[in-house]
């Protein structure tokens, strides 16, 4: 496996990949990896013989007072496993090659609405971190297929809507969430609770599954069944951020009888913040 962390280095390895005809699998990642994104790398493995991993914690999709410095940087480990699972390339940048210009100068790329609510509105500006930082990687690795998770719902329906609106000639494709045995959506921020609180974390995805059983046994009680939920979470001694049923698609609110449909919910507990989602096809 290769490990650059130059964009002049990466380009020319890719050119030489492209003019054999090998196509080019993108997952970016901040690292801390866990076996949610190693069953990204899997799936990326599947549609393309080389696949590139970035590990890049990104600065500007942090919030003032949120965990950038905090972060979990385990590079390492994280390139044993990408090693082990037969990755082409590990691309970790450091903030100069991806923001050549310094964080105050650089471009920003906005994806208006989708953005803004739900965990934007609880994060703002996050989503523009994240759309920018992705496009940035698009355009150096400028891959045939980049993957995402569908833990972060939200992420990789903005991620579609931008290669969908500017054009970036890359198919993208959502891995279904990895899960512990009792539910809990893996996630690298897991490590922030303490055992005890790890024990209840399961209540955000536990949560959903009512909300979702309650939704297929009536269809007109939407609004009592996301209050139900966040009682749920709240029993458990995590404090909700929202809870909400939305429009698969478009995250628009859901009318009666639409399909499909996916509930969000995201929650604070102790250090952590947990974030889970439900499709309801
Ligand atoms: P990170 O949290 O490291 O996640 C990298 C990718 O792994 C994302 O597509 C995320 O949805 C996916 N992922 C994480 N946990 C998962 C799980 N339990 N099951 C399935 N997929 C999972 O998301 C980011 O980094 C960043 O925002 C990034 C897209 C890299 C831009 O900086």
């Amino acid at each position: 496996m290769l490990h650059m962390t130059r964009v002049a280095e990466l380009r020319e390895d890719l050119a030489g990949l492209r003019s054999r005809g090998l196509r080019v699998a993108l997952v970016p990642t901040m690292g801390n990896l866990h076996e949610g994104h190693l069953e990204l790398v899997r799936l990326a493995r599947q549609h393309a013989e080389c696949v590139v991993c970035s590990i890049f914690v990104n600065p500007t999709q942090f919030g003032p007072g949120e965990d950038y410095a905090s972060y979990p940087r385990t590079l390492a480990r994280d390139a044993e496993m990408l090693r082990a699972e037969g990755v082409h390339a590990l691309f970790a940048p450091g903030v100069e090659q991806m923001y050549p210009l310094g964080l105050a100068q650089a471009t920003e790329v906005r994806v208006q609405g989708l953005a803004d609510i739900l965990c934007g509105a609880v994060r703002p500006g996050h989503f523009n971190g994240v759309a920018t930082v992705v496009l940035r990687l698009l355009n150096m690795v400028m891959p045939q297929v980049a993957v995402f998770g569908q833990k972060d719902y939200q992420q990789q329906l903005i991620i579609r809507r931008l290669v969908a609106d500017l054009n970036v000639p890359a198919e993208i494709l959502t891995a279904p969430t990895s899960r512990e045995s009792d539910g809990l959506a893996r996630s690298s921020r897991n490590q922030y609770l303490t055992a005890e609180e790890r024990t209840r974390a399961p209540a955000l995805y536990a949560a959903l599954q009512t909300l979702a059983a309650g939704l297929s046994a009536s269809e007109d009680n939407a609004a009592a069944l996301c209050a139900g939920a966040r009682q749920h979470i709240q029993a458990a001694g995590l404090i909700p951020e929202y809870v909400e049923l939305r429009d698969a698609a478009t995250l628009a609110p859901a009318s009666p009888g639409h399909r499909p449909l996916i509930a969000l919910a995201a929650a604070r507990l102790g250090r952590a913040r947990l974030i889970d989602n439900l499709l309801i096809a």
